[in-house]
């Protein structure tokens, strides 16, 4: 689609995709210049999520991701992205302890570093938390199922819905959620048939990660379609590009024609001869 069409995503026209039957496309993006590349490639939002730690800083996993963290990453995806709508995730202890920090942090994400709305983790036990935020004014995305924040409770990264119960808990957590003023909420890590179930319980957009292909949209973590995160790769994850080849071919040209002399060249030097 040429940019002249092309129309700034927002809380709302998120709402209409679903109604229109039209799938959404989102990946995670943390630097400016990966968020200008995948803005420009259509992506309908860039999601500021909390694998940064684990992706670009090799933590085991997101706990020990702070605000000030995700408040540079994503002030750096937001002045990045001229279409996609900027969704911050709120850091692990940033929005559980307090209605006050929730709100309070919320803000900050969209006040100091321009995110037009924040991700939060939790079922029905967060649908005050969510509606408060709202609220405020704050657009607010849910995410249910295998919580990466809860990673320790849930005994590993394990499918959700399995069981009557948590089928149950899922649904009742989305309509919660939706109840609450959330536009959007992502299902990560649960049965197909639950996702499908959850998808058509609501009428805001379920955007699916390893949870089959009936919710409303997709999410991938970027450095997983890239090849760029090898510690630990999820069946569900497609790899579109395997781009470490690529950087150490490029590396290893530069190292060789440094030791040999071939770089810099004499048109390549900083005040070029006349
Ligand atoms: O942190 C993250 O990247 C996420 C998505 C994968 C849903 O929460």
């Amino acid at each position: 689609m040429g940019n002249t069409e092309r129309k700034k995503m927002t809380v709302t026209r998120f709402r209409e995709k679903k109604a229109r039957g039209e799938k959404l496309a989102i990946l995670t993006a943390y630097d400016f210049f990966t968020a200008k590349t995948l803005d420009r490639a259509g992506v309908d939002s860039l999601l500021v999520g909390d694998s940064v730690g684990m992706v670009l800083y090799g933590e085991k996993n997101t706990h020990p991701v702070t605000m000030e963290m995700m408040l540079a990453h994503t002030r750096a995806v937001a002045r990045a992205a001229e279409f996609a709508l900027v969704i911050a995730d709120m850091p692990f202890m940033s929005y559980q302890p307090s209605f006050e920090s929730a709100i309070t942090n919320a803000g900050r994400f969209i006040r100091e570093s321009f995110a037009e709305a924040v991700k939060l983790e939790g079922g029905i036990e967060m649908a005050a938390t969510v509606k408060r935020i709202v609220e405020c004014g704050i657009p607010v995305m849910g995410h249910i199922g295998m919580t990466p924040q809860s990673i320790h409770r849930f005994g590993g990264a394990r499918v959700q819905g399995r069981k009557e119960l948590s089928r149950q808990y899922l649904i009742d957590s989305a309509e919660a959620l939706e109840e609450a003023g959330a536009f959007s909420i992502v299902l990560e890590l649960i049965q197909a048939d639950v996702a499908a179930e959850v998808t058509t319980a609501v009428d805001i957009p379920t955007i699916g990660i390893g949870s089959g292909k009936e919710c409303d949209g997709q999410v991938l973590v970027i450095n997983d379609i890239l090849g760029l995160y090898d510690i630990y790769t999820p069946k569900f994850v497609r790899k579109y590009a395997d781009l470490p080849p690529v950087i150490e071919k490029a590396a290893s040209d530069f190292i060789s024609d440094v030791r040999s002399g071939r770089y810099p060249g004499d048109d390549e030097s900083f005040f070029k001869k006349e």
